[in-house]
């Protein structure tokens, strides 16, 4: 009996310890973090299972207090798998990628919500997301295209302005050309797969990857973040307006632009092109490789008559700037001021910028008004230049008949002491 009783008192003494023990280690665990048992098992797994402390530390989610359990459900305090991912903890498994959008749309696109972390974020992600191909082709049960996860990563999202996210400006066209640089993965769509190998040959990629010129366009900027198109354009092709607002101004009041319309042509992407836009010059309106306008004028007609006017203009006018620059430069050479005329020379050089600009009347009486006013300015400047040499060579002369008068009267002088001398 005594022996009974002395087991069952260890037995408890040894429940009373172990309970205990259950009670520290968890004190211990908890101590500083929140028990995430999801994290704990996960860490250690192999992927595509794991997901570990380093990683979702960096997802803004996890810094701004939510959990794994915010997205999949289930029961973080738990070790045992089937409570911690069982059906009773709202466990919902794996996110099927057609699901994704309303999973992250049950947060981001409930403005209450949203409110009290950040007031300033859009809650429209969702209903921008149905307008794109994108959102059309996933609702018709394409699980191809691109859901959230695909262009925002999963588990290490970040803020768009941290130069390490996925939707950074400077590694948005990485992010999109994993699938549409794919010629494999896009081939049952039959569109073409080249938009980063041509964006990387344009003028945008060179201001905004080499220059840092954050204004430039990247892949989202004319195609939208989750839309169609951005906020305020119809279609992408009129997206260059939204920055190019001189040159389509002009294009829109143009015979072109009705024409264009009426063809179903793109607009400055029939000249230009869509994604690999080249630094435009005089040859665009040449009969070279490089011409753009007799692609569709016939020789002689009153159209290439218009551009044969244009483009000697623009030749004229950049020609008289040259000449004048080399005037000037001799000039300066020869010790003379010009800065004057120097300073008039850049106002030349902006009326030809503004008849570049002008060319998208494509009116040569138009773009010939900018070339006259700038022939104007750069006859002016090289007349000042040949002035400065006309007077440098007066002033030669000058100097060459006070040196003879020297000559003389020093000769003369000399003729005069040895007079005196003998
Ligand atoms: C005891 C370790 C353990 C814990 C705790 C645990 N998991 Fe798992 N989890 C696993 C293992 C093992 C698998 C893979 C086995 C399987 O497919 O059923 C898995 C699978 C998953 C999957 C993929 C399911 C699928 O359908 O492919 C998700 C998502 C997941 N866990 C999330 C969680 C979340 C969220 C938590 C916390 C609430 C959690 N896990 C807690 C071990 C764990
Ligand atoms: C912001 C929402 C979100 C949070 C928070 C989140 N996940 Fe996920 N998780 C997802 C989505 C969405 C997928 C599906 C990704 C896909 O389709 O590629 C996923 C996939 C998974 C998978 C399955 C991977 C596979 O391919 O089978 C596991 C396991 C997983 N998550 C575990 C976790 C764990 C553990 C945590 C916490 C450390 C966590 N998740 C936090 C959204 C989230
Ligand atoms: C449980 C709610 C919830 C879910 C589900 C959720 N998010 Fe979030 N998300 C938030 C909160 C809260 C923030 C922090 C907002 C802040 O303060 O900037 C956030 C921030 C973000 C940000 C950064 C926004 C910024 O500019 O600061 C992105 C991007 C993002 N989430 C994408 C996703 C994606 C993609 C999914 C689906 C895989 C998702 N979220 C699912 C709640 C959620
Ligand atoms: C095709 C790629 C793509 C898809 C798909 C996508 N996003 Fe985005 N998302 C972006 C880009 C690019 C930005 C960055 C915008 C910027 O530069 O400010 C962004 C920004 C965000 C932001 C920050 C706030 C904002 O609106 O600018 C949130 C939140 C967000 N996305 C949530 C989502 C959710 C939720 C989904 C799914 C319904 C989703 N995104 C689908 C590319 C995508
Ligand atoms: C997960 C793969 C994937 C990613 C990432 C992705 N896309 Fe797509 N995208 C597709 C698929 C698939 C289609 C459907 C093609 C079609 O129907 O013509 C598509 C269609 C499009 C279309 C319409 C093409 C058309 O037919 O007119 C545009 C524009 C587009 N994507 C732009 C983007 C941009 C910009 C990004 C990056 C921010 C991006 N996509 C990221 C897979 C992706
Ligand atoms: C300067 C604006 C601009 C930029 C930057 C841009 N696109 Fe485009 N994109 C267009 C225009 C305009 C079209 C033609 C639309 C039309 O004809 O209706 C187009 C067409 C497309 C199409 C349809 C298929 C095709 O090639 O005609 C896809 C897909 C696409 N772009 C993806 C991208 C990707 C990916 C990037 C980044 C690498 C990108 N675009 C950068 C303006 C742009
Ligand atoms: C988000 C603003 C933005 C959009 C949209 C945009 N561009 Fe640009 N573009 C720029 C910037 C910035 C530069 C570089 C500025 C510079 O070097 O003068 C540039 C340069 C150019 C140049 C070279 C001009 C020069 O003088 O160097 C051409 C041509 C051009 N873009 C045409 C287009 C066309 C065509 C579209 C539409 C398909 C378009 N752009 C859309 C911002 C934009
Ligand atoms: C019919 C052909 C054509 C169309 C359409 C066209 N352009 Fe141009 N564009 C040109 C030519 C030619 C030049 C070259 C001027 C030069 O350097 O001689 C040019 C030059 C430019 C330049 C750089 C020169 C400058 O300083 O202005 C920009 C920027 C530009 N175009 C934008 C646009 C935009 C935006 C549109 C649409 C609204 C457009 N273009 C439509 C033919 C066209
Ligand atoms: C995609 C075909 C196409 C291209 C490229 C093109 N044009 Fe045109 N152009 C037309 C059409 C169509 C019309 C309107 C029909 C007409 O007036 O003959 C037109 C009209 C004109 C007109 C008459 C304008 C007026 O107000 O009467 C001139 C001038 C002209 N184009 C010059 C040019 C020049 C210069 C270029 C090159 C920079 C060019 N076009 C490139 C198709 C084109």
């Amino acid at each position: 009996m005594d022996f009974l009783r002395n087991k069952f008192r260890l037995l408890r003494a040894a429940r009373t310890v172990g309970l205990a023990g259950v009670i520290v280690l968890g004190a211990c665990l908890g101590y500083g973090q929140t028990t995430n048992s999801c994290l704990d098992c996960h860490s250690a797994m192999p992927d595509p299972l794991g997901v570990t402390q380093e990683k979702f530390s960096q997802d803004i989610h996890a810094q701004k207090g939510l959990t794994c359990t915010s997205c999949h459900g289930g029961d973080a305090s738990s070790y045992d798998p089937t409570v911690s991912m069982g059906a009773k903890a709202g466990f919902k498994g794996k996110i099927d990628r057609k699901q994704v959008p309303q999973l992250c749309a049950s947060c981001h696109s409930n403005p209450t919500y949203m409110k009290q972390y950040d007031p300033g974020l859009r809650t429209d992600q969702l209903d921008q997301y149905h307008t794109s191909m994108h959102g059309k082709r996933l609702a018709a049960g394409d699980g191809k295209v691109a859901v959230c996860v695909d262009c925002h990563s999963v588990h290490d999202i970040r803020p768009p302005s941290d130069p390490r996210s996925t939707v950074n400006p400077v590694n948005i066209a990485t992010t999109c050309s994993r699938c549409h640089s794919d010629a494999a993965y896009m081939k049952p769509y039959g569109i073409p797969t080249d938009q980063f190998t041509n964006y990387k040959t344009s003028v945008h990629y060179q201001a905004l990857m080499v220059n840092g010129d954050l204004s430039a366009p990247t892949c989202t900027t004319c195609h939208g973040n989750h839309g169609a198109v951005p906020p305020g354009v119809d279609k992408v092709q009129n997206v260059c307006a939204n920055c190019h607002v001189f040159q389509a101004q002009m294009y829109e009041k143009s015979s072109h632009k009705a024409a264009f319309d009426a063809l179903g042509l793109p607009g400055c992407v029939v000249c230009h092109s869509n994604h690999g836009i080249h630094q435009p010059s005089d040859a665009m309106l040449g009969t070279g490789p490089q011409g753009v306008c007799m692609r569709c004028h016939q020789p002689g007609d009153r159209c290439d008559q218009a551009r044969v006017k244009i483009q000697s203009g623009l030749m004229q006018l950049d020609g008289a700037i040259t000449q004048a620059d080399q005037t000037l430069s001799v000039a300066e050479a020869s010790g003379m001021d010009v800065s004057e005329a120097r300073l008039a020379q850049s106002q030349a050089r902006d009326q030809l910028i503004k008849a570049r600009v002008t060319i998208h009347t494509y009116q040569a009486s138009l773009v010939d008004q900018d070339v006259q006013a700038g022939l104007k300015i750069a006859a002016k400047d090289e007349q000042a230049g040949k002035d400065a040499m006309v007077e440098r060579n007066q002033r030669r002369i000058g100097l060459g008949i006070c040196l003879i008068a020297i000559a003389i009267m020093l000769a003369g002088l000399w003729l005069f002491i040895r007079k005196i001398e003998r």
